[in-house]
């Protein structure tokens, strides 16, 4: 079988991934896989540098057609923070609930309408004889006031998607995946990959 590696150790993102490519018919693994390889710095300041860095060092490294994700969460009022830096906002080895808190602080004064907000993914995939491809997904919304629900990861419990009233943390994940950032950033990059494993 054919195999194609995930440039992350994060499992909800293989989480997610994996599911939207499970009639793809390729083997998926995610860098748990290849112990060998260790910190990729995500320094180019933009999503998609942050990918293509990632699918980049992950392929040359594996030999291996390589799919990287790198997601910010963009903040209209806060001028698009925290954007690229969204895993490290509340410091660099916060935890999701530290990176939420200090969002929470951050509008805690802001009315509902300053509250919009969108998630934008960018995909990168890198494999031989192709070179690198790269895609874009957003989903917008607004940012709660409170935490709502336990499932999704990341800032989920406090992200409304536009025309739902339940956060990305109160759906089960085959609806998240119909309608995330990243579900619409792989419907982008799903008939590159089909094409490329045929
Ligand atoms: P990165 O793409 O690994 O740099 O991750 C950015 C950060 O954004 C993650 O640490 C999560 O906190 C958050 N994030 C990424 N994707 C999602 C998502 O689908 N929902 C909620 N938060 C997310």
């Amino acid at each position: 079988m054919k195999k194609l590696v995930l440039a992350t150790h994060n499992r909800d993102k293989v989480r997610e991934i994996s599911a939207l490519l499970s009639d793809l018919g390729v083997e998926v693994l995610s860098l748990d896989a290849f112990p060998r390889i260790g910190p990729i710095a995500e320094d180019s300041g933009t999503l998609e540098g942050n990918a293509l860095l990632k699918a980049n060092a992950v392929g040359r490294s594996t030999g291996l057609p390589a799919l990287a994700d790198d997601t910010g969460l963009e903040v209209h009022s806060l001028y698009g923070e925290p954007g690229v830096y969204s895993s490290r906002y509340s410091g660099e080895h916060a935890t999701y609930a530290e990176n939420v808190s200090k969002l929470m602080d951050a509008m805690k004064s802001f009315p509902p309408r300053r509250r919009a907000a969108r998630f934008r993914c960018s995909l990168a995939f890198v494999a031989p004889g192709i070179g690198s491809r790269t895609v874009e997904g957003i989903c917008r919304g607004s940012i709660l006031e409170k935490p709502r629900g336990t499932g999704g990861f990341g800032y989920d419990p406090v992200f409304l998607p536009k025309g739902f009233d339940r956060t990305l943390a109160e759906m089960d994940l085959s609806l998240k995946n119909t309608l995330s950032h990243r579900a619409l950033a792989m419907r982008e990059i799903l008939p590159i990959l089909r094409e490329y494993f045929k």
